[in-house]
């Protein structure tokens, strides 16, 4: 992409996303003049090499956003509270990973193939929306424009890299130890992950569900502009590395044959159709990692539901790129594209606000 190069900083550089992120900005050829990279206290002064140069990472505070035309937050929420308002006084446009900003009813949540056009006014600060969501909003998105959505329901089979960096060297602890006949360690969850399925991703709400299920929920409802969509999820750890697939069941208003659902998924950009059971092929965590691409398979006809309106799918797609880095960098290159990184003044939007109370149900 070319452009007039920004200054990008990448909040959160040395983590499993942000690593993702400077990778795609890269693979990418987004207009980097300047690339900040920001961590914790623990990281400042600590060189990395990015395309043969090397960037000492600094400490991630208000100060460090002078000047920074589009900042990519992957640090956690609270960090993303605390920061991405300062960030976005500064001018900067706030693109976060975190679930801080996702429900906040004057912040856009984006997919970037479901609704760019959201991005429009926006007041400083965009949310990227949860790994599971967004996997599965650009192929919702398709039934909801062909056939309607009535029903969802969606049970998750998620790796461990979505949990960051300390998860993936528990899995890889835990293997090892299991192999040397040693007890398995768990820390980062609350039993070992390793040959386990864990139905516990993020805190429990009132309600029984957890609060990751209960983000493919608000959010995808959010993205789709579906407020009322009935929706359920069941979200589940696996010990896989990269990669999240996710078993989906639909009751659509009309009705659709596995053949044009096929069609539908197809056409989506960025979405690949992975479905040829015959020869064992269907999307795989293995084949998603280190792919943009969102890869639908199995897909045949729900018998629980009548008159031909049900449809069951798998989706599998690498939760570091799309999932995370790459939809974060879309968006960027939408923003460049449609001169929407001008701080919001500039751009007749309202600039951010300190934020009311957010509305992120049940949390
Ligand atoms: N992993 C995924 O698939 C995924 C997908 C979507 C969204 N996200 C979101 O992305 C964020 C990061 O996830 P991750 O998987 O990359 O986690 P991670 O591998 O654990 O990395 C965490 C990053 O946050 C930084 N950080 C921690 N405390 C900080 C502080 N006080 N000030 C500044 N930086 C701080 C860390 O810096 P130090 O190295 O200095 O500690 C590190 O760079 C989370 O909000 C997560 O919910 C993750």
């Amino acid at each position: 992409m070319n452009g007039k190069p920004l200054t990008v900083a990448v909040v959160g550089a040395t983590g499993v996303v942000g690593r993702t992120m400077i990778q795609v900005l890269g693979e990418r050829d987004f207009p980097v003049g300047e690339l900040r990279l920001l961590a914790s206290g623990r990281s400042a002064g600590r060189s990395v090499s990015v395309r043969g140069q090397t960037i000492e990472i600094g400490e991630a505070v208000p100060e460090a956003f002078e000047g920074v035309d589009i900042a990519l937050f992957s640090a956690g929420a609270d960090i993303s509270r605390e920061l991405a308002p300062a960030a976005a006084a500064r001018g900067a446009t706030v693109i976060d990973n975190s679930s801080a900003w996702r429900m906040d009813p004057n912040i856009p949540l984006v997919v970037s193939q479901v609704n760019a056009h959201d991005l429009e006014g926006h007041e400083g600060i965009i949310a990227n929306p949860n790994c599971s969501t967004m996997q599965l909003a650009p192929v919702l998105m398709a039934l909801r424009d062909s056939v309607g959505l009535e029903r969802v329901v969606v049970d998750t089979y998620q790796s461990v890299s979505g949990t960051g960096a300390d998860a993936i060297a528990e899995l890889d602890g835990q293997i090892r130890a299991h192999v040397a006949g040693e007890p398995k360690v768990a820390t980062d969850y609350p039993h070992p992950i390793a040959f386990n399925a864990l139905p516990e991703i993020d805190v429990f709400l009132p309600n029984g569900y957890t609060k990751e299920e209960w983000k493919v929920v608000t959010e995808d409802r959010k993205i789709l502009g579906l407020p009322d969509l009935r929706i359920s999820c069941t979200a589940v750890r696996i010990p896989v590395f990269v990669s999240h697939s996710e078993a989906v069941h639909v009751e659509t208003r009309d009705p659709l044959t596995p053949a044009r659902a096929r069609e539908l998924f197809a056409a989506v950009e960025g979405v690949v159709v992975r479905d040829d059971p015959a020869s064992h092929e269907y999307p795989l965590a293995t084949e998603a990692t280190g792919r943009d691409e969102i890869f639908v398979g199995r897909v045949r006809q729900d018998i629980s539901i009548p008159d031909d309106r049900g449809i069951a799918f798998w989706v599998v797609s690498d939760n570091l790129r799309k999932g995370a880095a790459t939809n974060a960098v879309e968006i960027a290159e939408i923003l460049v594209a449609r001169d929407w990184v001008r701080h919001a003044s500039d751009r007749g939007a309202r600039p951010y606000r300190e934020a009311e109370p957010l509305a992120e149900a049940m949390a």
